[in-house]
């Protein structure tokens, strides 16, 4: 596999083997991570991260990974740089790419990591636009490979708004690396039908399957994996809560659906969620709209089942695969 000088910027760019690549070159930075093994071979190479939205992960995976590998790094947050306000984009990525050996972008349209990449001479890495969150999929690949020892087959069952970062991107890789993917929502919040023929037409040569289903009981039976996000994302406005819990409340991974599923079945998340009322938006929705306001309850989250913090902890190790890689470094 040879990744060197190329950007990522979504699933639907690779290959399955160059993601399959990703997530084995993913395993051995994690086993030499562990094994106190140094990984350091990008010593001397500076990397900037931009963040037009806010993240905890995304951030720290970045930061801890570049350091790993010897790198250095430089964080414009939302407020610090002149980036679309007084520089447009064409001019950031031509600026940042002479200073950089690579840069990650993490805000809105997936259009601007796009043109980032295409100005910037040097590795674009989406760090989550609004139609994509590409390395988040990695970590959960990584993470449903070393809890079921493979992927092909897993049946993959999204709850909630199927039309956003999460759900594209997961709908994508389970046609790319063959899972079952079923995105489980009202028709309204199932994803965008062009995406979705482009994915049944990558599914047919993999061997995944994509479909839809509305009833939560029927599309949690015989699933590996429940997955699901916030219902209201980075970005959107806060006028739209009340529709979305109104909406998706049904939708909710909660102890009966996971029962349904069987004693297999495994519940994750991108993380950050709402489980329960200790954060300042879960205290607010609780008290404005009860208890079950929320894409999963606090039993599941906290329960034996809940794979999320392997999930996040793999953010960083897959991460640094796609970093490493596309800096010319395979391990
Ligand atoms: N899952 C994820 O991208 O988390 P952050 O928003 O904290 O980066
Ligand atoms: N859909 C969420 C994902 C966060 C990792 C958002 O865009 O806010």
């Amino acid at each position: 596999m040879n990744l060197t000088n190329r950007s990522f910027l979504k699933l639907l760019d690779y290959t399955p083997e160059e993601l399959e690549g990703l997530l084995d070159l993913a395993a051995d930075l994690k086993a030499k991570k562990k094994a106190g093994i140094r990984h350091d071979a990008l010593r001397g190479k500076n990397i900037a991260l931009i963040f037009e939205k806010t993240s905890t992960r995304t951030r720290c995976s970045f930061e801890v990974a570049a350091h790993d590998l010897g790198m250095e790094v430089t964080y414009l947050d939302p407020s610090g740089s002149q980036i679309g306000k007084k520089e447009s984009i064409a001019d950031t990525a031509r600026v940042l790419g002479r200073m950089f050996d690579g840069i990650e972008y993490r805000g809105y349209g997936q259009s601007i990591v796009e043109e980032l990449a295409c100005y910037a001479g040097v590795p674009v890495w989406n760090g989550l636009t609004n139609e994509f969150h590409p390395t988040q999929i990695l970590a959960d690949f990584l993470t449903i490979r070393e809890h079921f020892g493979h992927l092909k087959g897993i049946n993959f069952v999204y709850f909630g708004d199927a039309r956003y970062n999460m759900g594209n991107s997961l709908m994508v890789g389970c046609a790319k690396m063959g899972l079952n993917f079923t995105a489980c929502a009202p028709k309204k919040y199932q994803p965008d039908a062009a995406l979705v023929e482009q994915c049944r037409a990558i599914a047919a040569e993999t061997g995944a399957a994509i479909s839809f289903e509305e009833d939560p009981a029927k599309a949690a039976k015989g699933a590996d994996v429940l997955y699901t996000d916030v219902w209201v994302s980075m970005g959107e406005p806060v006028e739209v809560w009340a529709e979305r819990i109104n909406d998706l409340a049904a939708y909710q991974i909660n102890q009966q659906l996971m029962d349904i599923a069987g004693p297999r079945a495994v519940f994750m998340h991108c993380l950050p969620a709402y489980h329960d009322h200790k954060t300042t938006v879960g205290r607010e929705m609780g008290e404005r709209f009860g208890r079950d306001a929320m894409e999963v309850t606090d039993e599941v989250f906290e329960g034996p089942r809940s794979i999320v913090f392997d999930e996040a902890e793999n953010r960083m190790h897959t991460i640094k695969a796609v970093m490493a890689a596309t800096l010319g470094y395979n391990g």
